[in-house]
């Protein structure tokens, strides 16, 4: 307080509940895990939803929206539709443009969608990351469910408090924190992903491994080739797991709205958030992660904090998975002819605000934080990484 004012100051606390239901057969009209959800039996009204559909999920499960439309219809007595399910483009083009986040504003809207009623994103992390924003923003947040149907946004990105959109060519610029009120994981919307989507998931659940927990991280090795051939029993531990990692570090970890420098749970992802922007997408979030936690997998061991044979572990693992690590995109230069990728490093910081903060490697299981990263070391992993004989 500066001297001689006088200052109103309180501490305002507020608690969330953040729940992942984990279900099979979500609108299959005898599952009652979405109308428990989203009804409460001492409201007034039945539970007014408004569904957003991702395009591709749609298209790749053409029975889904009447599925959506006979679950509402056998629960009308508690569940009530604003409307037919809002179907929508998929992937980060989801993400491209604030116009998604005015449609689904437009159907809140005429919907009569208010701050007790529910919008439910039904699609991969893009569209929930759209969808979520549009829900955080509209009367100030509404309530909001996730439904997440690829492996990543399962394991990862749809059991998070982050929502938002790209802009002005970076990742998640525009965006808002806001818990959901519920992310229901039905492991049977994942049975549609093509192999590239199904696999893209597996490298959050290496990359928190990697950071949080060395079990997890044998489990993965001894189950790769299970993985590797899309097991389901496997995977359904891989996402159970990593889901449960990315919750308790939300809840536990002492910063859920992300107010410090560090992001550990962000290992790998300041190359990889460049990469994808560099090769406009072509590289999708995950092959995009697998690339920058083999990155500072390297980095970490030439800097002598990790042991040469713990990354080459990583990188077989990542490599048995399905992962290519070289991409020609870690060798595009800029107009003053500076690898491009190394641009990531400032806008990673900016995105968090203060100093620089990148976790790094000291064992599987364990990490640390520097404060700067050493360009020339840079520049020589990507050669390491570059020089590799093996990927898919
Ligand atoms: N909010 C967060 O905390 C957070 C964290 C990590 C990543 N993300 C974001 O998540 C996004 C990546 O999410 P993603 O990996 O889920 O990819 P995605 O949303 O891009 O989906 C991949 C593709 O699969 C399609 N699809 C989705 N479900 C399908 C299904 N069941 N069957 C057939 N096709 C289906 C999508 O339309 C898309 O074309 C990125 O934008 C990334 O920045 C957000
Ligand atoms: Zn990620």
């Amino acid at each position: 307080m500066l001297l001689g004012m006088f200052a109103i100051e309180r501490i305002i606390q507020v608690g969330f509940r953040h729940r992942v239901l984990f279900t099979e057969g979500v609108f299959d009209r005898s599952n009652p895990v979405l109308r428990d959800v989203l009804w409460d039996p001492s409201a007034p009204d039945r539970a007014r939803t408004l569904l957003v559909v991702d395009q591709h999920l749609a298209a790749a499960q053409p029975g889904l929206q009447q599925a959506i439309l006979d679950y509402f219809r056998a629960h009308q007595d508690s569940l009530e539709l604003a409307g037919p399910p809002l179907v929508m483009p998929g992937g980060e083009a989801a993400k491209a443009s604030l116009d998604h986040v005015y449609t689904v504003h437009a159907r809140i809207d005429g919907g009569h969608i208010d701050r007790h009623a529910y919008v439910i994103g039904v699609g991969g992390g893009a569209l929930l990351d759209m969808v979520g924003f549009a829900a955080a923003t509209a009367h100030r947040g509404c309530r909001h469910v996730r439904l997440p149907t690829t492996t990543l946004s399962q394991a990862d990105s749809g059991v998070g408090v982050k929502n938002g959109i790209n802009a002005f060519g970076k990742k998640n610029f525009v965006g808002a924190f806001a818990p959901p009120f519920a992310v229901i994981n039905d492991f049977n919307l994942l049975e549609s992903l093509p192999p590239r989507e199904k696999r893209a998931g597996y490298v959050e659940a290496v990359k928190v491994a990697l950071i949080r927990d060395r079990a997890f991280f044998e489990t993965i090795e001894r189950e790769a080739e299970l993985l590797a051939r899309f097991e389901p029993g496997a995977m359904r531990r891989l996402i159970h797991r990593c889901a449960e990692l990315h919750v308790d570090h939300i809840a536990t970890g002492g910063d859920p709205f992300e107010c410090g420098s560090a992001r550990p749970l962000d290992f790998g992802h300041w190359a990889a958030h460049k990469l994808e922007q560099l090769t406009d997408y072509r590289l999708g979030h995950g092959e995009a992660v697998g690339i920058g936690i083999a990155l500072d997998t390297l980095y970490s061991k030439r800097r002598g904090l990790l042991p040469g044979a713990a990354a080459d572990r990583v990188l077989t693992l990542l490599e048995r998975l399905g992962f290519r690590l070289r991409d020609d995109a870690l060798l595009a230069n800029d107009d003053r002819g500076e690898l491009a990728v190394l641009a990531g490093l400032e806008e990673f910081r900016e995105h968090l605000g203060g100093e620089l903060t990148v976790t790094l490697l000291r064992d599987i299981g364990g990490s640390t934080e520097v404060h700067a990263m050493d360009r020339g070391l840079i520049r020589e992993a990507i050669g390491e990484l570059m020089s590799r004989p093996g990927g898919a």
